[in-house]
């Protein structure tokens, strides 16, 4: 019998001072929970310049807390995303047996083995974070535990259809709320069965939560991929030991994992996320005098479209000591003022730059001429209809847009402040990357923009206002 399925249950097989279920440490409470919106006027601004350092990866983060919890040792993590997305999945982790803390500047997580997950004795409580749902839907897919999983109003909404599909084909069993939404009971197979699965869309969380279902199972767990998209799962899985083969097959990625799988814990840089420096890139090109060094980005060409995309609009960013941090490109970008013009924007660069769209669609608005986005359907089931609420707010502060199905068309300015939000607020939501968005583009106003809560801003980024604050100090 396979000790480390049958440690589940009985927990005798567990490694020492790991068997028993710890009181899970109070949860924090999701953004919708706490009862008061922290609405924010964001002024016109004078030039950004200095040097500043945005917060860690959070999908870095959340698969560092992760396999860190399934490798039998200590992992080690500097630079870890302290946001309340990453720390949703770290209370998980603890709730189902494993030690996470921080010691001085570094995350320490004592994992318990794959196969060692131990049943929560409450609720999993994801606030917004789809990446924390979407991945421990597949962990616990293959440990015979049984969870249930809630999360704010806007995680109530996104589909989890697309992970239930393929994780009840591995064999665990879904009661989720009408429509496949949160909240969700699950339990995990108790033989789970290895799949082959090419996935319908291009999402990250569904290949992940299929790899990470396939550590636990018997055999080899294949994911076929035909639009790439970020592989951090991968080079991670590689990094802790997994048996992880990625091919090209007729243009396709195949992803194959061996299951049963035993993972070395690691030490861990988490380099900065992309999609938290994109505020600051598109800040600091669209507000005049700009010149402003965004240290430590990390730039994995899975993750790096929106770089390519501003160069194509006339962006001036330059790659400064380029180098590799935890087994992933990074570089500091020094970026400076410089006049935008619109473009089309090929939808195939599209699953590179997800969470950037909505502050591209701030710089389209500052550009001269048309921007044309298209084949961005997966915006609409994001933290919110990013689609919808982008188009909204810019409206709001002045911009031209027009929403289409899978796009917004944008006629910038040509460089010319946006008139702003004198009376209204911008809704966001409850999603981070709108409110964040609109802050930007406040900078770039006459009357300013007002957001009508920056409370979801620390679900990815909790520095965000201190650091633009100080930047254009
Ligand atoms: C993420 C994948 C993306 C992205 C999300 C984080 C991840 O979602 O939007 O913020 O860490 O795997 P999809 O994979 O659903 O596109």
């Amino acid at each position: 019998m396979d000790i480390r399925r049958t440690g589940i249950k009985s927990g005798r097989a567990l490694p020492q001072g790991m068997g028993a279920v710890k009181e899970p440490p109070p949860m924090q409470a999701s953004t919708s929970q706490q009862d008061q919106a922290s609405p924010r006027r964001f002024l016109p601004s004078g030039p950004l310049r200095g040097r500043i350092r945005v917060a860690g990866d959070k999908s870095i983060s959340h698969r560092s807390v992760m396999l860190g919890a399934l490798a039998v040792g200590e992992t080690r993590v500097t630079g870890l995303l302290e946001g309340e997305d990453v720390m949703a999945t770290a209370a998980a982790m603890r709730a189902m047996g494993a030690q996470v803390d921080k010691v001085g500047d570094e995350w320490r997580i004592h994992g318990v083995g794959v196969g060692g997950l131990l049943q929560p004795q409450t609720a999993l409580d994801m606030g917004n974070s789809g990446t924390s749902t979407r991945l421990l839907m597949g962990l616990l897919a293959s440990h015979a535990i049984t969870a249930t999983f809630t999360g704010d109003a806007s995680l109530s909404k996104r589909p989890m259809g697309r992970v239930i599909e393929p994780l009840s084909r591995i064999g665990a069993q879904f009661t989720p709320s009408p429509g496949g939404r949160l909240p969700l009971m699950m339990t995990g197979a108790n033989v789970p069965v290895p799949i082959e699965y090419r996935l319908p869309v291009a999402s990250a969380q569904v290949k992940s939560a299929v790899l990470l279902a396939g550590l636990n199972t018997a055999g080899i767990t294949t994911v076929i991929e035909p639009v790439p998209t970020r592989d951090h799962s991968e080079r991670m899985l590689r990094g802790f030991g997994a048996e992880l083969e990625v091919e090209e097959v007729g243009g396709e990625r195949v992803i194959t994992v061996r299951g049963e799988a035993d993972l070395r814990p690691q030490t861990i840089e988490v380099p900065g996320d992309p999609s938290s420096a994109a505020f600051f890139m598109v800040a600091a090109t669209i507000v005049e005098g700009s010149d402003l060094v965004i240290e430590n980005v990390g730039l994995n060409p899975t993750r790096a479209g929106l770089v390519e995309v501003l160069r194509q609009m006339g962006a001036q960013i330059e790659e400064l000591h380029r180098r590799d941090v935890g087994g992933e490109p990074v570089a500091d970008l020094r970026v400076r003022h410089a006049p935008l013009t619109g473009i089309e924007v090929d939808p195939a660069v599209a699953p590179s730059m997800i969470d950037e769209f909505p502050v591209l669609f701030v710089a389209a608005a500052l550009a001269q001429g048309r921007t044309v986005t298209r084949g961005l359907e997966e915006l609409r089931v994001k933290e919110s209809d990013r689609i919808a609420a982008m188009a909204a707010a810019l409206t709001a502060a002045g911009a031209r847009v027009e929403e289409t199905e899978d796009g917004l068309i944008v006629d910038g300015t040509g460089g010319e402040p946006l008139r702003g939000t004198s009376n209204a607020r911008v809704k966001t939501h409850l999603d981070h990357r709108i409110a964040m968005a609109m802050a930007v583009a406040g900078l770039a106003s006459k009357d300013g923009v007002e957001v009508d809560d920056t409370r979801p801003i620390a679900t990815s980024f909790p520095a965000f206002e201190p650091l633009l604050d100080g930047a254009r100090a």
